[in-house]
């Protein structure tokens, strides 16, 4: 239980409508990578919300999700720390979608941002659908479920998760106060030692009166570190010391990654929309052919004519890939003229090519075993879904489903 006993656990997804690229690469993966050594991590393919934008060619969903695994796999992710699976693969983040939307305000979807956004940008597809419309709440079902406490994102996806959080606060509002619910709570405390007890009621008092949210930290501490409270009584007191139910599903937070923007081959940012990218697994030759054939700063037309590397896509790519020595090298030479631009951009050929070696590599033995893929999928997927039957358990119970 994220919430209860303080462990951390992580969830992302990643919507399977084509193959990744060196931006995903840098802005994601690295990420994850990081993250799956510190925290309980689940990744999962989100086959669902690419049918949302893609529902009337889902062909290229299917082979998505296995090019999708593989590139997970590639770079890093490591499916002994961290669990991967396939959203459609775990039936209760439908479930939970559907039970989740009964208590949604319309007006909620229909503000965020992205809504619009995308619709307007997405011109040539029909998104005026029911399921594009729900497509942050079933992001929120997606993070509820696990009851994640971190969501490693892009700037474009925190308002989702600012929408999860509403809704997780909605949820709990209504369904937290289970009938003597005071009285548990109280007896709760009690539990705790008379020390502890009166140290509870303090700090819930400077929480609640005076918002000291230090006090707030030093008591959910308190409450993690009672062995003696069940899990059913730390969830109570969680809530009680913020003047609130029972959490049922807590709130998660977004954890923005300091990514570094990738530049794409135009200088824009690398996306496959823009027709710009670098495929994170692309055959060296190609590699080659796309970055000697970048613009490069209009002004130069011959080798003498001084170049600026501000006005060059190729500079960017030195920004994010270069050593010191070598950004002041390339600097100098382009102002003076002294190298010509298939120098300075076969250092970013060699720099980019020896990055994909060890990803080609590695994905290599899984392409050649993709038996081993789907064994992967297969394996997150129950474990995933272990918890989200669980989490399905409580939410069901809270809303009146259970009939025993
Ligand atoms: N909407 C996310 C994106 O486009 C993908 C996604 C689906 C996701 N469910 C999620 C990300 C849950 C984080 C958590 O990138
Ligand atoms: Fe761009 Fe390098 Fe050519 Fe200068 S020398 S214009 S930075 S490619």
């Amino acid at each position: 239980m994220g919430a209860v006993s303080g462990h951390q656990r992580v969830l992302s997804g990643m919507r399977s409508t084509g193959k990744l690229h060196l931006g995903h690469y840098h802005g994601v993966l690295k990420n994850w990578v990081e993250l799956q050594h510190e925290y309980e991590c689940y990744f999962f393919i989100a086959d669902w919300h690419a049918l949302t934008t893609h529902y009337e060619d889902p062909s290229i969903i299917e082979d998505s999700v296995f090019q999708m695994a593989v590139d997970w796999l590639a770079a890093g992710v490591n499916p002994g720390s961290a669990s991967i699976f396939v959203q459609s693969r775990v039936p209760e983040h439908a479930e939970l979608h559907l039970l989740l939307s009964m208590i949604t305000p319309l007006g909620w979807l229909e503000r965020v941002p992205t809504y619009k956004d995308q619709q307007e940008k997405l011109k040539e597809k029909d998104l005026a659908t029911y399921g594009f419309l729900g497509y942050p709440l079933l992001q929120s079902a997606d993070i509820l479920i696990y009851q994640a406490s971190m969501v490693p994102v892009g700037e474009d996806q925190v308002s989702h998760v600012e929408l999860t959080r509403e809704v997780a606060r909605r949820f709990n509002h209504l369904y937290g106060r289970e009938p003597g619910y005071e009285e548990k709570a109280e007896s709760a405390i009690k539990k705790m030692g008379r020390k502890n007890a009166k140290l509870y009621k303090s700090l819930q008092k400077r929480y609640q009166e005076q918002g000291d949210t230090e006090a707030l930290e030093t008591g959910r501490a308190l409450i993690e570190s009672q062995h003696n409270l069940s899990v059913g009584d730390k969830e109570r007191l969680f809530g009680f010391i913020e003047g609130g139910g029972r959490i049922i599903l807590p709130e998660p937070r977004p954890l923005l990654t300091a990514s570094s923007k990738v530049p794409g081959l135009d200088g824009q940012k690398m996306s496959k929309s823009y027709n710009n990218t670098i495929g994170l697994r692309e055959d060296p030759a190609s590699v080659e052919k796309k970055i000697k054939t970048m613009p490069t700063d209009p002004a130069r037309v011959r080798l003498s004519d001084p170049g600026d590397p501000e006005k060059c896509p190729v500079w960017q790519f030195h920004l994010l890939y270069s050593s010191e020595d070598l950004k002041s090298w390339v600097q100098e030479s382009c102002k003076s003229a002294s190298i010509g631009c298939l120098v300075c951009k076969q250092k970013i050929v060699d720099t980019v090519i020896a990055e994909q070696k060890p990803i080609r590599e590695r994905a290599e033995v899984y392409l050649e075993d993709p038996k081993m893929v789907r064994s992967i999928l297969a394996e997150g997927s129950e474990k995933a879904r272990d918890i989200a039957r669980d989490t399905m358990e409580e939410v069901r119970q809270a809303m009146g489903l259970t009939y025993r």
